[in-house]
């Protein structure tokens, strides 16, 4: 898998009062800004935070700045509001004004990157996290429009990303990580990148989140039966598959504004048996659906912020075909699903957007199935034993 990491920026912070059109800035190279007019947008360098590495010139939009509590003043891209956008008719997922924290893109084939798009189309500010031996492709596939087909929103305007973080989610904090991850050539260069790390980075940039997704999943043994799956390979499949969101909403959910939310995506292996989805990974994804019940009522009752799961169809994403039986899952799907259609990213992108809007206010501690409705079926209605059954056809 592609591997990357950079160290924690801050938002390069200035002083109002600024003008918008004097308020053109350099982003830094973990605060990358990819504007729809990026070919035409120029920049300068106004200041520089305590954390920044380095520097690298990227695509830039203009930047005007907000009061923020703690009377910092917190850049905030114009050239991606969207205050001054017209309220729709209708009953529209409107997160205009909510900034979302996505773990879990390293490039766009993932529910991640799905989940961007919907949130960014419907009005948010994306930040993102990145496991870090995938953030320098990342960053260089972004940096070099590889990823600008697939940023295209609805409204034909392209997906802004204000920040990308390096994180590693299966360490909370500096000393929970091992001198041989400190010294891998993959996380060299890169700093911050713990759980706890990347929040404190996230509150000293933003001040706050709206919104969480937790979009991530590693078993380093998933090809292994159960039976044969070791110890380490087990627990290594909990720890970044659903330990990983625990830990992220024990830091994030502090930061999180009243009413915010936050997500995860699971898989129907958590409560059937999907053969092929092993080393501890069927078992992983049933402790975070059971700790999406349990995180709902606690950072319900004590902070009114909303945990659910989606738990989605197959989809051809890097993760997936490093399993290698996704392709026979979409077909399976497709031949017995009561939908017959593949699924598509972007299905469960718009189910997450409605998921984490005020639309969803009431729903909490859900398992939200989006998968073509295979998940309901008792039987496979392609088996052979089922010959020409009328029941069989779906017309
Ligand atoms: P993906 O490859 O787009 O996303 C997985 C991400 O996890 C990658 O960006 C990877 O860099 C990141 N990651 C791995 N270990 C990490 C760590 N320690 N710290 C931070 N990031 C780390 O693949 P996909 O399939 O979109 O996966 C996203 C979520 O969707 C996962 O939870 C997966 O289990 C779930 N899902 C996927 C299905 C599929 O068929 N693709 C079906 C059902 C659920």
């Amino acid at each position: 898998m592609a591997q990357i990491v950079a160290s924690c920026q801050q938002m390069m912070m200035v002083k109002p009062p600024v003008s918008a059109s004097s308020s053109r800035m350099m982003i830094n190279s973990s605060a990358v800004v990819f504007g729809a007019n990026a070919k035409t947008n120029s920049f300068s360098m106004l200041s520089s935070a305590s954390c920044i590495a380095s520097v690298k010139p990227l695509l830039s939009c203009n930047i005007t700045s907000k009061p923020s509590k703690s009377d910092k003043v917190i850049t905030r891209e114009m050239c991606q509001s969207t205050e001054s956008k017209p309220i729709l008719p209708g009953l529209p997922i409107d997160l205009r004004g909510k900034r979302a924290f996505i773990a879990g893109i390293a490039d766009d084939n993932g529910y991640g990157w799905a989940i961007a798009k919907s949130l960014a189309a419907a009005g948010a500010e994306i930040l993102v996290g990145t496991w870090v031996p995938a953030m320098n492709i990342f960053e260089t596939s972004l940096r070099r429009g590889k990823f600008d087909a697939s940023r295209v929103l609805p409204d034909g305007s392209l997906l802004k990303i204000t920040k990308v973080y390096p994180l590693d989610a299966v360490f909370d904090n500096p000393e929970d990580v091992p001198q041989d991850i400190n010294a891998n050539r993959r996380y060299a260069g890169y700093s911050n990148w713990t759980v706890q790390e990347v929040a404190e980075c996230v509150k000293k940039d933003f001040g706050t989140i709206d919104i969480l997704v937790h979009s991530l999943a590693n078993g380093p043994e998933v090809s292994k039966p159960l039976l044969e799956t070791s110890r380490k390979g087990y627990l290594a499949a909990i720890s970044a598959s659903s330990y990983s969101f625990v830990s992220l909403l024990k830091q994030f959910v502090p930061i999180m504004n009243p009413g915010g939310a936050t997500l995860s995506l699971t898989h129907v292996a958590s409560t059937r048996i999907i053969p092929g989805y092993g080393g501890g990974m069927s078992s992983a994804k049933a402790a975070l659906e059971s700790d999406t019940r349990v995180l709902a009522f606690e950072a319900g009752r004590r902070y009114k912020v909303r945990v659910n799961t989606i738990s989605a169809g197959a989809l051809g994403s890097r993760a997936a075909k490093a399993i290698g039986f996704v392709d026979t899952m979409i077909e399976y799907s497709i031949n017995n699903a009561p939908l017959q259609k593949e699924l598509a990213a972007d299905e469960v992108g718009n189910a997450a957007a409605f998921l984490l809007s005020p639309l969803s206010s009431a729903i909490t501690g859900s398992v939200v199935y989006v998968d073509n409705g295979l998940n309901a079926m008792g039987v496979a209605v392609d088996s052979p034993v089922f010959g020409d059954l009328y029941i069989t056809k779906g017309d």
